[in-house]
Formats: C-alpha cells, structure tokens, sequence
C-alpha cells in the first residue's frame, strides 16, 4: 500500500509504502531517503507495538539529525581525520564529526528521494543513483536496498551496488529500537546479547585506536544477554568516551550469523539481528535529547538502541580491519535481518 508521506521544502512529494505479512506484522517505508518509519509487531497479548523510533511524515525526517530508521552511507560510522588515501590520491570528506566524518559526511542519503523499483505487500525495493564524487567518494554507482518483510516476521535488508571505480562503501540501517514501544521510555531495561568476544577500542571521539579488547570482564560484556541499563554508568573508559553504548562490537564468526538479540520483558517482544557483515555498533542513544517524534511522543536520552552492522569504523586505516575497499566492477552484496517473535 503506498500512500502520501509529504512535501519537503524543496517540493520533493514523497511516499510511504507499507508492507504486511499474514502474522499481523506491518512495517513502513519512504522513498525519502529510504528510510524504516514503521515496524509494528504483536506483542505477547496480540496487541500491535509500534517498536522503532521516527517521525509522522517527511517534514520530520527532513529536519531530523538523529537518524532515525536512516539508511546511511556511503560509509557508516566514522572516518578518522576526515580524509583517506586510495590508488595513491587523497580523497577529503566533509568533517562534520571534530575532524572526522560521520554516516558519509554531508549530503546524507536519509536526506534524498530514492527511486521505487517495484513494491507489493511484501517488499519494497528501492534505488538511489550516486555520481562520482559524492560526498567526496571516488566512483559511480546505483545503490539498492530492498526492504522484505517474511511470514517468519523477519525484516530483511538487501543491499547491492557495483561501483564503476574503485570505492569505500559501508552502508547501514540506523533504526532505533525500543521493544515496549517507541514511546515507552528508556530501554534500560531491555535485555540485550550481543555476539561477539571483543569490540574495538576507539579514542575520545570514537576513532578507533586498532586494538581489539576482549569483552571479559569488561561491562561491554553482552554474550550472555543482560539489561543494557546494567553496566552503562560504569566507571570504564569506553563508557564515558561514549557516554554509553556507542561502540563497534567485532562479531564472532563469518557469513550469515546472528549478530544480537534484544527482548522486552513488558511486552514480550524479542529481537534477534542477523548480518553477513563483520561488525556492529551497538548505540544507546546517547545523544538523543527532547526530539518530538512520532504521534506527540517525545524521545528522550537512551530510549532506544541501534544495532547498526556495518565494517569496522576506520576500517580504511587500518590495516588489520577487513572493508571497506570495493574494487571496480566488484559486487557489494549484504544482507541484514531484524527477526521478531514473542514469549
Ligand atoms: C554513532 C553515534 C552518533 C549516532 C548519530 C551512531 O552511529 O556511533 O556516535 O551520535 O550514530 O545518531
């Protein structure tokens, strides 16, 4: 189903399309800046839980800094001192981070109409055409991401492009989850497991320093699932660096695993993400203060968490990190999936 989602200051009219499953699961998304508006789940009564952080129509996202439901590129998270180096020249990229660039710096994807390719009441694919040189990244490219949403209440993200240059391409979903529903609160409360032994240490704003920590002993330690709330004042250098949870976990393993889970013992809503990708942020919404969102609700400081697989941040200097070089003519082909069930 598509219906009006409004106008942006440029006069650009954007969509909303809905998809739905026969569980009773229901998600939205705009072809302004194909960004995730909507993910309703049935909660453990049956009762429809709208569990994702957003806005009621285009106007907000346009204003929006927080990126909500956002899909981000062309590299996610950070790039150290705003610049890189590939096939011997020098590429700079707005430093809109300190000196560093943050979800692709400027001229951000979650600001732009993509195109629909096809949609039904199961999926919706869209594309977004990047020249060379946006944001400051070498190489052409058509970017598609297709949103599914399965009979299993998987929502599954496929994204794909072949640039026509050698690039850096790191792209993500930046939904903010709160499993009681996103008007409920903090998530504090919320469990969350995160699979992976180690996360990347990162400096004051976030760069990380190449080493990878181990999770042991550590209040970064998610393998056995504990209430994000927990650990998060600890008197730990990642913790106050962030000012929460606002790090790159290294996954454990390789191809299609399970990356978290999240679950919400109020509404019995459980999450489990899946990634082919080797790394995840992992974000409490730190930074989220008094932002008016969806149907008169306002979001406060950790009411949500991201779970936002991607390559390492600065992955592009250093040399241990894989990613996220993508040669020319080389396919880039990920997929991520936010599967939901109740108990
Ligand atoms: C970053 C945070 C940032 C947020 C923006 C996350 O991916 O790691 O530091 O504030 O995006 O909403």
């Amino acid at each position: 189903m598509k219906r009006d989602f409004g106008t942006t200051t440029k006069g650009e009219h954007a969509a909303l399309y809905t998809l739905k499953n026969k569980k009773g699961m229901e998600i939205a998304v705009s072809d302004y800046g194909a960004v995730l508006v909507k993910v309703l789940v049935p909660d453990r009564d049956g009762n429809l839980v709208d569990v994702v952080l957003g806005y009621d129509d285009v106007k907000g996202y346009e204003a929006g800094t927080l990126y909500f439901g956002a899909t981000v590129g062309r590299v996610a998270n950070r790039i150290g001192g705003g610049s890189f180096e590939l096939n011997g020249k020098t590429y700079k990229l707005t430093q809109n981070d300190n000196q560093n660039t943050l979800h692709g710096g400027t001229e951000y994807y979650d600001k732009r109409m993509w195109k629909v390719e096809a949609a039904d009441e199961s999926h919706v694919s869209l594309v977004l055409h990047s020249p060379d040189g946006d944001q400051g990244f070498p190489g052409e490219m058509d970017i598609h991401v297709t949103y599914t949403l399965t009979e299993e209440n998987e929502v599954k993200l496929h994204y794909h492009a072949v640039p026509d240059r050698d690039t850096l391409l790191n792209l993500t979903n930046h939904s903010y989850f709160n499993l009681s529903g996103h008007a409920s609160g903090k998530v504090l409360d919320q469990e969350v497991i995160i699979c992976g032994d180690a996360y990347t240490r990162a400096d004051k704003e976030s760069i990380p320093t190449g080493e990878l920590v181990c999770v042991e002993g550590t209040p970064m330690d998610f393998r056995k699932g504990k209430p994000i709330g927990r650990d998060i004042e600890s008197d730990y250098e990642a913790l106050i660096f962030g000012q929460g949870y606002d790090h790159n976990w290294a996954l454990d393993g390789r191809g299609s695993r399970q990356a978290a889970a999240m679950y919400s013992e109020q509404s019995g809503i459980e999450m489990k993400v899946y990634t082919d990708l080797p790394g995840m942020q992992f974000y409490t919404g730190n930074f989220i203060e008094s932002e008016r969102g969806k149907k008169g609700a306002v979001y406060r400081k950790r009411q949500a968490a991201c779970f936002e697989t991607q390559y390492f941040p600065d992955a592009v200097h250093k040399e241990a990190f894989e990613g996220p070089v993508v040669r020319a003519g080389e396919v880039y082909d990920t997929v991520t999936t936010y599967q939901f069930s109740q108990r």
